[in-house]
């Protein structure tokens, strides 16, 4: 696997694949790679004949007060996860090259980014913009026919796919599955900040996400009850959700009744880490 820093290097890189008609898998990530990363990876490396991982603590993304600066890196790590699972290629590039001084677009999806971690009162828009730009670059710098994306994610994902689809870019967008511990608490990067007692505690958001998809197999359908019995997990383990709503898979709005699939979402501060899962409820 060869890591390449600028934009320059990754697109003389990758300059003989597309006249010679190899296909170019693109995974974008922060590093700290886990689990949930690595099976993106892993996806990539089966669906095309050249596999780009990129790793960029992207400062746009983050809000004032917010976990850049302890944001978890490890590229030595990361480089050894990356080349085991199939990369070829690892972009690691500076803040420098990635927003040279000058720079001063940015891209913005209206509407799946203005609820749930968009809500100005939490994260806020701000925050997908960060994401929505620094991918757009991503892609015109690698120019991927496939991209990877975490189910994790999920309001990210729709995000991405909202402005792959509205700017034109000609890329597929691949959304895997969210990888889960044995004990049900998804990865994420930012597990590293919980201690002993908090990890434990952090278990009540895949349980509340379980229960809530218990209640819909059993019959009821109503959102405050679906809601209900979620929160109910939460509650009995002194976790305070941020937000836990039921909204269609399609597009965020509020739904009154698991309809077809509905996504539940959930975030949750849990000690220092601020926590998000969701999964897609189906209608019996
Ligand atoms: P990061 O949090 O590093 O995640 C990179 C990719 O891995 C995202 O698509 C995310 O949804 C996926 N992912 C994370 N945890 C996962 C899990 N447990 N199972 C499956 N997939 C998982 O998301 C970002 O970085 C950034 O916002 C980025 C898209 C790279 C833009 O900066």
């Amino acid at each position: 696997m060869n890591t390449v820093r600028t934009v320059a290097t990754l697109r003389a890189t990758l300059a003989p694949d597309r006249p010679a008609g190899r296909s170019i898998g693109l995974v974008p990530t922060m590093g700290y790679l886990h689990e949930g990363h690595l099976s993106l990876i892993r996806r990539a490396r089966a669906e095309n004949d050249v596999v780009v991982v990129s790793i960029f603590v992207n400062p746009a993304q983050f809000g004032e007060g917010e976990d850049f600066d302890a944001y978890p890196r490890d590229e030595a790590r990361d480089a050894t996860l990356a080349a085991e699972a199939g990369a070829d290629v690892l972009f690691a590039p500076p803040e420098s090259e990635v927003y040279p001084a000058g720079f001063r677009t940015a891209v913005e999806v209206e509407g799946v980014t203005e609820v749930m971690c968009g809500d100005p009162a939490r994260r806020g828009a701000g925050h997908f913009r960060g994401v929505t730009t620094v991918v757009a670059k991503l892609f015109n710098m690698a120019q991927p026919e496939r991209a990877y994306f975490g189910q994790k994610d999920a309001q990210q994902a729709l995000a991405i796919r909202r402005m792959a689809a509205d700017l034109d870019f000609q890329v597929e967008i691949v959304v895997c599955p969210t990888v889960r511990e044995r004990d049900g608490l998804a990865m994420s990067s930012r597990n590293a900040y919980l201690e002993a007692r908090e990890r434990e505690r952090a278990t009540a958001i895949s349980r509340a996400l379980e229960a809530a998809r218990a209640t819909v197999a059993a019959g009821t359908v109503e959102a405050g009850l679906v809601v209900a019995a979620a929160r109910a997990e939460l509650d009995a383990a002194g976790v305070e959700a941020e937000y836990l709503e039921l909204r269609s898979t399609e597009d965020l709005t509020e739904v009154e009744r698991v309809n077809g699939s509905t996504l539940l979402a959930v975030a949750a501060r849990v000690g220092r880490a601020r926590l998000i899962d969701n999964a897609i409820l189906e209608a019996p």
